[in-house]
């Protein structure tokens, strides 16, 4: 069942509220892959990194820890949604059911997922959605793991007369939001508890790794869609790739992907939406009719010649590059097994590759959308 444990007095994110640090939720219990694993599906050990001379680390990087970022916390709404869990130094979301979320949600990567939003609206030249939206017919809004709520904010900011509802896992959405946006603790892949035919349009951005099964979130999607209703789905895929052959096997660019695609595999919750398709699949299967999609393709850093790509693979670094620690941070740690001074390492090896302009590397980034029949 949703909760919103928002107070809309305070202008505060609910992470900031905090007197004393609540007893913390057990981490997940899951073995890493083997080393055989690792070596059969491509991935290099840690030595490789360790060994490597180390790029120059930029200062102004690396001051915000990851260690021991995150220490205010909602103690004073005594429930276990704010007893957050801990592994290796940064925090992720309290005990929710089976809910099970790689992404941080301490200070530091809520403030990356914010510069987030900023690169993924302009990987649609500032659109929020591509949907085919009629402004008068637009009432009422479902953001699935909004993350840090900015979507909902801004969605709710361009139509006024529309309630936008957002959901996720970690109540770390700001409070201090226009009227018509409210945040509710929702576990995607949990029953949807809302009636048929609620919504206008459903929103779901950047699910890669949370989604237990595709087809179920666009079932759920279509039964609280109302007849007309939009929805639609940003996803990426898990691989990098380059036109001319600058991305090697084995960079650590590669090597990333590499472990984001096992991960998947070994959590059971895909990140490769692009390479399984499953946007049309799962839209098609639920019933949606005028399935569109638009695939983008994100350059890795600044390196295109084109100005407005290079802007693009600019911001997308930035997001990158405020927490790259806590973007690997799980994976590296729970799938490889890897110490968190490791995964440091390969962090400043993938941040060297991200600024190498002779590395013309991309993903693609695909949005989808279709309506729900009259
Ligand atoms: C998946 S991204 C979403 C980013 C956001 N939609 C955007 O595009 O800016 C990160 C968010 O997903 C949330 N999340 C992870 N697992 C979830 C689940 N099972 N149900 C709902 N939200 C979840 C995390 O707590 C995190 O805030």
């Amino acid at each position: 069942m949703a909760t919103s444990p928002k107070s809309p007095k305070s202008p505060e994110r609910a992470t900031s509220r905090a007197e004393a640090p609540p007893a913390p939720a057990p981490a997940p219990a899951i073995t890493p892959l083997s080393a055989e694993a690792q070596t059969a599906a491509g991935i290099l050990p840690a030595s490789h990194w360790t060994a490597q001379p180390l790029p120059e680390e930029d200062p102004g990087n690396d001051t915000a820890s990851t260690i021991g970022s995150f220490t205010s916390t909602t103690a004073s709404l005594a429930s276990s949604i704010y007893q957050y869990r801990t592994i290796q130094g940064r925090t992720y979301h309290g005990e929710m059911g089976n809910a099970e979320s790689w992404w941080p949600n301490d200070k530091r990567h809520i403030d990356a997922m914010e510069i987030l939003h900023h690169a993924l609206v302009l990987q649609t030249d500032g659109k929020l959605y591509l949907s085919p939206l009629e402004k008068n017919k637009v009432h009422k809004v479902l953001d699935i793991a909004t993350g840090s709520g900015l979507w909902s904010i801004d969605f709710a900011d361009e139509f006024p007369n529309a309630e936008v509802i957002g959901t996720d896992v970690s109540p770390i959405q700001p409070t201090w939001v226009p009227p018509n946006v409210k945040f509710e603790l929702d576990d995607c892949n949990s029953e949807w508890t809302w009636p048929d035919n609620t919504f206008d349009f459903v929103n779901m951005r950047f699910l890669g790794g949370i989604v237990d099964d595709w087809y179920a979130l666009f079932q759920n999607a279509y039964r609280v869609c109302k007849p007309g209703g939009w929805v639609e789905s940003s996803g990426s895929s898990e691989s990098f790739f380059s036109h001319d052959g600058t991305l090697k096997e084995g960079s650590a660019i590669d090597q990333w992907g590499k472990v984001f695609q096992q991960g998947g595999k070994k959590l059971g919750r895909t990140f490769g939406i692009y390479e399984a398709d499953i946007q049309r699949k799962g839209m098609e299967a639920a019933g949606f009719v005028d399935i569109q999609y638009r695939d983008i393709e994100v350059p890795v850093g600044v390196w295109h010649p084109d100005k407005k790509a290079a802007e693009r693979g600019l911001w997308y670094k930035l997001a990158i590059e405020a927490d790259v620690e806590g973007y690997i941070n799980y994976l590296w740690n729970v799938v490889l097994g890897w110490t968190p001074e490791e995964a440091k390492v390969f962090a400043r090896h993938v941040k060297r590759e991200w600024n190498d302009p002779n590395i013309h590397s991309y993903f693609i980034l695909r949005v989808a959308w279709g309506r729900k029949p009259e």
